[in-house]
């Protein structure tokens, strides 16, 4: 059984400041300058997804974050040998496998852990024998958790997409899952995180659930920095959690 942690940790995605540097094709705005930032603003940890297509990170900023940051980096990334290749080269302190599909906007639901053992184990146990914290990024379902269960993942991190889009009803029941979810894999020693499509606005009942010790929060929190600027974002993201913890 897992303690519930006292402080719930803020991991700032860089990726979207990167999208922003890459629509020009220079260098500004650089997002280890803006991780930087996140972290004198209160971040924990910093996220960045590297795709297949590069179309944010690029690797070079893995390389550059890695010399840069004092605090943990959360690599997500594809189940690829590819990716698989760069995190053991750069050994990040954390890998959040995720589903990848190059025609997406986004990482649009959570990984099918549960269809795809046989394919994860040996990343999952590269990575960890590389002393990499893995986590999968997953729905918030029973059967995801088993099998990160069965493939040993120290950490789940569940998507929170489908609770952000709802409404109503649809939310409180989407909510109850997750909260499940997360209950269900502490009592089974898998540490909880959340992410995709927070705000300020929908945050608080997710920062709620005990369990959860980490929230992975960036596009909201880039596209707020163009009204009140990054760092009073993530202050005041911060702020929107400790509210309810
Ligand atoms: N967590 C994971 C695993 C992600 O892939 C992402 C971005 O897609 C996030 C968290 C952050 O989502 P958002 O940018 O919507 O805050």
């Amino acid at each position: 059984m897992q303690q519930a942690p006292a402080h719930l940790r803020l991991g700032v995605n860089i990726d979207h400041v990167a999208t922003i540097r890459n629509a020009r094709g220079g260098e500004h705005p650089d997002p280890v300058k803006a991780a930087l930032l996140a972290v004198k603003a209160g971040a924990d940890g910093i996220t960045a997804h590297l795709r297949e297509d590069r179309r944010h990170i690029r690797d070079e900023d893995i390389a550059t974050l890695m010399a840069a940051l004092t605090v943990p980096l959360n690599l997500e990334m594809a189940a690829t040998q590819e990716m698989l290749g760069i995190a053991l080269k750069h050994r990040p302190h954390a890998a959040c496998i995720v589903p990848e599909k190059r025609e997406e906007r986004t990482t649009e639901g959570g990984l099918d852990a549960a269809g795809q053992i046989e394919m994860l184990r040996p990343i999952v146990g590269a990575l960890g024998d590389a002393g990499i914290r893995v986590s999968l990024f997953i729905e918030p379902d029973p059967a995801q958790i088993e099998a990160a269960m069965r493939l040993g993942a120290p950490v789940v991190e569940f998507h929170t997409g489908r609770y952000a889009h709802l409404s109503g009803s649809e939310r409180a029941d989407e909510l109850r899952r997750l909260s499940d979810a997360a209950a269900l894999a502490a009592k089974n020693g898998i540490e909880p995180h959340a992410g995709h499509g927070l705000t300020f606005d929908n945050v608080g009942p997710v920062a709620a659930i005990p369990q959860v010790a980490e929230l992975n929060i960036g596009h909201f929190l880039i596209g707020e920095a163009i009204f009140s600027g990054l760092e009073s974002s993530i202050r005041e993201m911060r702020r929107q959690m400790d509210l309810v913890r």
